[in-house]
This record gives structure tokens, C-alpha cells and sequence, in this order.
């Protein structure tokens, strides 16, 4: 699969939270253009399986992102089976989201460790390997949750809102042409995202609009392989993907 004039053909890629939803999207798109993808999750039975699927040659790592030694091994598990790693998607996130009054403390510590820690403990391991290469592209799914600030997103969008922070910095102390960064901002999507949600009303409204207007996974699955497939002098800082229909 894939084609020699594809820039995508030939990278490699790992993608956290590549299970379900916009990581599993984004790796069945990469890999039909001939990437090689490094698939991690906690979930390692949907690895399994999707690897199965790829046309394209994949591994499945098994990961928590709370634990930095797990995502050092996604990195590691990249340069051992295909020489390098040319992009980390940092994507695995949750939204244990709920009104400031509930007080859920756990729910607010989980997406912290996740969405935040996450993403930084993927940044620290993808960095060195990037500069010893000379190249490398960190991407991260932010969230529209962090531009509009929502009733019971509070929460979510504060941990949206550090990692963007985070990447911006990041891009400021990559300007010399080594590294790339991309965050990436999807609106609704139509994903197992609301499965994290423990308030049952919350969780079925959720489900009711992803149901209703979300968009397809793949529609970001896109816009990370736009910022990919551009050369590597030109970088895609921002995109913001929502539904039309979203307000
Ligand atoms: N859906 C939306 O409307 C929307 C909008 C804006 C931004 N986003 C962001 O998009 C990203 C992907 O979410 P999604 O919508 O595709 O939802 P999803 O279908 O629930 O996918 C989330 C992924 O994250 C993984 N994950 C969760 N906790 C993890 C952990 N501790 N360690 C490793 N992996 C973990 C899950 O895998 P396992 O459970 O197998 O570990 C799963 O693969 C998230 O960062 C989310 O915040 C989503």
C-alpha cells in the first residue's frame, strides 16, 4: 500500500489512544498511505485486531499514557521495529467532564494524568530521539472544549488548554527546523469518548449530539495527515475541525 510519491509512504508513526475513535481512524488512514504505525493503548485487544486489519506493516503496543515508562516504550518499540520515529500523535484522552459543584475530584486527577501528563510524558520521550535524528513532528489533539469555554467542561478544558500552552512553547524552542508541532482541535466527533463520562444524564446528552451532528472520526483523521504530509519546512501550528452545524 501506499505510493513512492506520498510523502506519507514510508514514516513512521505512533498514535496513542489508537483503540477507537480518532486514533484508530487516523492510524487506518496513515497506514493506507503506507506509513508504518505504532499503535498504543491500553486496550490491547482492539490493537490486536486493528493491526490485523492494516494493510500496511504495524505494531501494537500495549500502554497506559499515566505511566512514563509505558510511553518511553511506544517510542522505543518505534526505533526498534522500523529504525525511527518521524511523528508522535499524542491523542489519548479522556473527559470525565462534569459541573465544578460535583466536586469530583478523581475525575478531575484522571484527566489531568491523562490529558495532561499524558502528552508531556510523550513529548520527553519522543524529544531526544528527534534530535538525534535532526527531524521529527509531535502532534497533539487538543479540543474546540478549550476555545469556547461550556458549562461541565471546565475541567477538560483547563487540561485542553495546558497542553496547548505546552505545544506553543514547544514550537517557540523548535525554531531551528528540528522539530514540528501540530495541535490539533476537532469539535464533536463521533467517538467512545463519552464512555469516560460518569454522570449518566451527561453521558446520554453527549452521546445524543455525537449522535446527532458529530462528525466521523476520519474527518480528523484528515487533518493530522494534511499537517504530515506537508514538507518538513513547513508547519501546520493549529487546525480547528468542528462539525458545521456546531455553535
Ligand atoms: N470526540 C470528541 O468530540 C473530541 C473532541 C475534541 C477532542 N477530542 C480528543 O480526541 C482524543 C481522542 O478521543 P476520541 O474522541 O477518539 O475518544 P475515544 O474513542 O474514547 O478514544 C480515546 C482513546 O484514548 C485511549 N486512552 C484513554 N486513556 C488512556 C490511557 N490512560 N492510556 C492510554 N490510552 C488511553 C483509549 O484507549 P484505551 O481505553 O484502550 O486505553 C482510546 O483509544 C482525546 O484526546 C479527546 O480528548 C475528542
Amino acid at each position: 500500500m501506499g505510493n513512492a510519491s506520498d510523502p506519507i509512504t514510508g514514516q513512521v508513526v505512533a498514535i496513542t489512544g489508537a483503540s477507537s475513535g480518532i486514533g484508530e481512524a487516523t492510524a487506518r488512514l496513515l497506514s493506507a498511505r503506507g506509513a508504518h504505525v505504532v499503535l498504543a493503548a491500553r486496550r490491547t485487544d482492539r490493537l490486536t485486531t486493528l493491526v490485523d486489519e492494516l494493510p500496511h506493516d504495524a505494531v501494537a503496543v500495549p500502554a497506559d499514557v499515566t505511566v512514563p515508562e509505558d510511553v518511553t516504550r511506544i517510542v522505543d518499540t518505534a526505533v526498534e521495529r522500523f529504525g525511527r520515529l518521524d511523528v508522535l500523535v499524542n491523542n489519548a484522552g479522556i473527559a470525565t467532564i462534569g459541573e465544578m459543584a460535583d466536586g469530583d475530584v478523581a475525575g478531575w486527577d484522571a484527566m489531568i494524568d491523562v490529558n495532561v501528563r499524558g502528552v508531556l510524558y510523550g513529548i520527553a520521550a519522543a524529544l531526544p530521539v528527534f534530535r538525534r535524528q535532526g527531524r521529527g513532528h509531535i502532534v497533539t489533539t487538543v479540543s474546540t472544549a478549550g476555545l469556547k469555554i461550556v458549562p461541565t467542561m471546565g475541567v477538560y478544558a483547563a487540561t485542553k488548554n495546558a497542553v496547548r500552552t505546552v505545544m506553543e512553547a514547544l514550537r517557540q524552542e523548535s525554531t531551528d527546523g528540528v522539530v514540528r508541532t501540530t495541535s490539533i482541535s476537532p469539535g464533536f466527533v463521533n467517538t467512545e469518548l463519552d464512555g469516560s463520562i460518569d454522570d449518566s444524564d451527561l453521558a446520554a446528552r453527549i452521546r445524543a449530539q455525537m449522535d446527532e451532528f458529530g462528525l466521523p472520526p476520519d474527518a480528523v483523521a484528515r487533518a493530522i495527515a494534511f499537517a504530515i504530509e506537508q514538507p518538513h519546512d513547513v508547519e501546520i501550528g493549529d487546525l480547528t475541525i468542528r462539525p458545521t452545524r456546531q455553535n
